[in-house]
């Protein structure tokens, strides 16, 4: 069943991008029931499709340029981009932004850990960190939800503390998975984990998971 959405979606949100149906094709769609995840990150789509899928709700994949802002605050930015992704499709959606916040940095690359990534990358952090015996960092994630017919988003958060490791391990997942280790979990990185794994302990699994009782309650 996700999957089959998962395909219908991605067709909808091609006319969406080109601008030619903004009518909301899915008003029939059980109410709570899926969610309209926002994102061009497949490993991102399928830790929250697990998550939700424990709640009995279903994840699809929309495929929309949202406005990506420049701010100090993950909420900030992750509001102005749901807005955005409501007034493009007219769908009630989901979206979410996350940050690695290392404290021994005061915080960086936090709200800029994707230009970071980018320019620096998972190498680059580690020789910022060399030397530096105080490794203690969080992944923090906003997830937020907006639709035509409510007032202002609705914000969940979920945080993850752990340590970075001094060189990269593992292989799966994304990002600065190779490089995260959760406090909580074995010694393994995120990138050491299977997603099921990585849903026990991270930040974005957190924050579905308060997402999905609001939604269902909804
Ligand atoms: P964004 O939420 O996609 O803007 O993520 C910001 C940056 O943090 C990107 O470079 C992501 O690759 C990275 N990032 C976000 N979430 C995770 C995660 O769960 N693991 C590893 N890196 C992440």
């Amino acid at each position: 069943m996700p999957n089959l959405v998962l395909v219908t979606i991605t067709m909808f949100s091609r006319k969406v991008e080109k601008g030619l149906d903004k009518h909301n094709v899915f008003a029939d769609f059980p109410k709570g029931r899926v969610a309209f995840f926002v994102t061009t990150n497949v490993h991102k789509l399928n830790e929250a499709r697990q998550v939700l899928a424990e709640q009995g709700l279903a994840a699809a994949m929309l495929r929309i340029e949202a406005i990506e802002v420049q701010s100090d605050h993950l909420e900030e930015i992750a509001e102005a981009s749901v807005r955005d992704a409501v007034e493009k499709s007219g769908l009630p959606v989901l979206v979410e932004d996350a940050g690695l916040f290392i404290e021994a940095l005061k915080g960086f690359p936090g709200p800029y850990s994707s230009y970071v990534y980018r320019t620096l990358g998972t190498k680059g952090i580690l020789k910022l960190m060399e030397g530096i015996a105080k490794r203690n960092a969080y992944f923090h994630s906003v997830v937020v939800f907006h639709s035509p017919e409510q007032a202002s988003p609705q914000c969940f958060h979920g945080k993850v503390e752990g340590e970075l490791a001094v060189k990269e391990r593992g292989n799966q997942g994304f990002g600065y998975d190779p490089i995260f280790e959760p406090r909580a979990g074995t010694g393994k990185t995120f990138a050491e984990m299977t997603t099921a794994e990585k849903n026990r302990f991270s930040h974005r699994a957190l924050a579905i998971r308060k997402f999905a009782a609001w939604y269902k309650s909804t």
